[in-house]
C-alpha cells in the first residue's frame, strides 16, 4: 500500500502529525519537495521533534528514509537535525537515502532571499528566508545550479563554486549595494558536507522503484501546501515548486497511479503565515482566539501565524487537483469555546457566485467569502478517541465539511499527540 500526504491549505495543517501516524505501518517515507522551508512537527510522548528536511518517518525506528530529486537540502540543517536527533537516541545510519539529484542549498541562496525580500518592502513574499526560492531559481537556470553528485568531485565543484560566487557578488553589489561573499568557505563547507553526506547518496528513483517492486510499503511525505503551488496556488505569494499533489510524481520519479491512497491535510479551520490573499481570514479576537489556543506560531521561523474559517473552497480546489481520496482533518480541538463556527462555503466575485478557486490574484483580492454557521461545542474533546463521543455538534461541524469538500473525514486530530486521533474507516 503506498500512499501520500499533502497539505489542502497554506502549509502547516499537521502533516508531520499525520505521517508519523501513518509511517507505523510504512516500509519507507520519502520527503520528495520542499526544503528547510518547511517545519513538520511529531510529538510522541514528551518529546517533540521539529523537522525540515528529514522525513517525519525518522521517528520511527524502522523506516527508511528518503530525500529524493526535488528536495532543497541545506546540507547544514540537514547535518544538524541528524545530530538533534540522534541526540535522541534516533540513529539513521543504513537508514536515511539522500538523491544525488537533490540540489544544495548555499550560503548565497540564503543571502539572496533575505536581500530580495528586503528590497520588496511591502511588497515583498514574506519568505522563510531558507534559500528555497533563489535555489529553485538556479535550478531552473541550469548553468549555476549545484547538485548533491557533485559533492563526488570537490576540485571541479570548487571551480564552479568560484564562478556562481562572482556572478552572485556582481548581482547582490549592482542590485542591493551589498558586501560580497567569499567563495573559500565555501568550498571548505562543501568538503565537509562531501565527508558527512556521500555515503547517503544513491538514486533514489531507482530505489524507490525497487522497494515497490519488492511489495514494500511507500509513504510519501509532501511539504508546505497545495495553495502555495507556484503554477496552481496564490501567485506569487507562493512557494518556488510544486507542492500541491500535482508535483509528487516529478518530485520523486514515481507516477501517481502507482499510490493506492492520498491523504490530504487540513486544518478545522484556516492559517497562512506570510503575505498573500487569504479570504477567510479573522483578523479579530477569535483570530486571536485560534492564534492562542492553537499555538498558531511558525515551526521553522517563529511568525504568528494568520488565522480564519475552514475555506471549503479552497480544500475542494486542493482536493481536486490533488487528486484527493480522504481528508485526515487537525486541530477540531482548537475550535472548542467559540459559541458558533463559521464555513466558506462558496465566494462572491463581481457580484457573482463560485465554488471553484481561482487562482488569480486579481479575482482573488476580490472574492468574499458566503459563509454557513454552525453551533459550537464548549466540552472538552482532547482525550476522545471514538467518532461517536464527540459532542453532537462537532460531529455534525465534521460531516457539514464532508459534504462541502466532498470527501470523507478519515482521521481527526484532537491534540498535537500521535494518540489524539480519532480514526474512521
Ligand atoms: P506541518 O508543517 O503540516 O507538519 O504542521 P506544523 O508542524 O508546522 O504545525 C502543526 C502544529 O499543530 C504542530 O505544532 C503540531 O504539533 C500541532 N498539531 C497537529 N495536530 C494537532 C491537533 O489535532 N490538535 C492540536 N491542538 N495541535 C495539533
Ligand atoms: P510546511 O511543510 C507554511 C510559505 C512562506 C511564504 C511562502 C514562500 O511546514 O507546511 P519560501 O521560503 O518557500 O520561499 O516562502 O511560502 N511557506 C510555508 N508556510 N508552511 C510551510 O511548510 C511553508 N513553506 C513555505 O511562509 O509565505
Ligand atoms: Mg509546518
Amino acid at each position: 500500500m503506498n500512499r501520500c500526504v499533502i497539505g489542502l491549505q497554506w502549509g502547516d495543517e499537521g502533516k508531520g502529525k499525520v505521517v508519523d501516524i501513518l509511517a507505523e505501518d510504512s516500509d519507507v517515507v520519502v520527503r520528495y519537495n520542499g526544503g528547510a522551508n518547511a517545519g513538520h512537527t511529531v510529538v510522541v510522548g514528551n518529546d517533540k521533534f521539529a523537522l525540515h528536511l528529514l522525513p517525519s518517518g525518522a521517528v520511527r525506528p524502522k523506516a527508511i528514509c528518503v530525500i529524493t530529486n526535488a528536495v532543497v537540502v541545506d546540507p547544514e540543517t540537514l547535518l544538524g537535525e541528524i545530530d538533534s536527533i540522534a541526540q535522541k537516541g534516533i540513529k539513521l545510519d543504513k537508514r536515511l537515502f539522500i538523491s544525488e539529484n537533490a540540489h544544495l542549498v548555499l550560503d548565497y541562496h540564503k543571502k539572496e532571499d533575505q536581500l530580495r525580500e528586503e528590497s520588496l518592502g511591502k511588497k515583498k513574499i514574506g519568505t522563510t528566508i531558507r534559500g528555497i526560492g533563489p535555489c529553485n531559481a538556479d535550478k531552473m537556470g541550469r548553468s549555476y545550479a549545484v547538485r548533491m553528485g557533485d559533492l563526488r568531485d570537490i576540485a571541479s565543484l570548487e571551480i564552479k563554486l568560484r564562478t556562481i560566487v562572482d556572478y552572485k557578488n556582481k548581482l547582490f553589489s549592482a542590485l542591493y549595494k551589498a558586501e560580497p561573499i567569499d567563495a573559500k568557505p565555501i568550498i571548505e563547507k562543501c568538503k565537509f558536507y562531501a565527508q558527512k553526506l556521500l555515503p547517503f547518496t544513491i538514486d533514489t528513483t531507482e530505489y524507490i522503484h525497487g522497494a515497490i517492486a519488492k511489495g514494500k510499503s511507500v509513504l510519501f511525505e509532501g511539504a508546505q501546501g497545495s495553495m502555495l503551488d507556484i503554477d496552481h496556488g496564490t501567485f506569487p505569494f507562493v512557494t518556488s515548486a510544486n507542492v500541491s499533489g500535482l508535483g509528487m510524481p516529478s518530485g520523486s520519479g514515481v507516477p501517481a497511479k502507482m499510490v493506492d491512497e492520498f491523504v490530504g491535510i487540513s486544518k478545522a479551520y484556516t492559517t497562512r503565515v506570510g503575505a498573500g490573499p487569504f479570504p477567510s481570514e479573522l483578523d479579530n479576537e477569535i483570530g486571536q482566539y485560534i492564534r492562542d489556543k492553537g499555538h498558531e506560531y511558525g515551526t521553522t521561523t517563529g511568525r504568528p501565524r494568520r488565522c480564519g474559517w475552514f475555506d471549503a473552497v479552497v480544500v475542494s480546489y486542493s482536493a481536486t487537483i490533488g487528486g484527493i481520496d480522504s481528508v485526515a482533518m487537525m486541530h477540531l480541538d482548537t475550535l472548542t469555546g467559540l459559541d458558533e463556527l463559521k464555513v466558506c462555503v462558496a465566494y462572491e466575485i463581481d457580484g457573482k457566485q463560485t465554488t471553484f478557486f481561482p487562482a488569480n490574484i486579481d479575482k482573488l483580492e476580490k472574492a468574499k467569502c458566503i459563509y454557513q454557521t454552525l453551533p459550537g461545542w464548549k466540552e472538552d474533546i482532547t482525550q476522545i478517541t471514538d467518532f461517536g463521543q464527540l459532542p453532537l455538534n462537532a460531529q455534525n461541524y465534521v460531516s457539514f465539511i464532508e459534504k462541502s469538500v466532498k470527501r470523507p473525514v478519515t482521521m481527526i486530530g484532537v491534540g498535537p499527540n500521535r494518540k489524539q486521533t480519532i480514526f474512521r474507516r
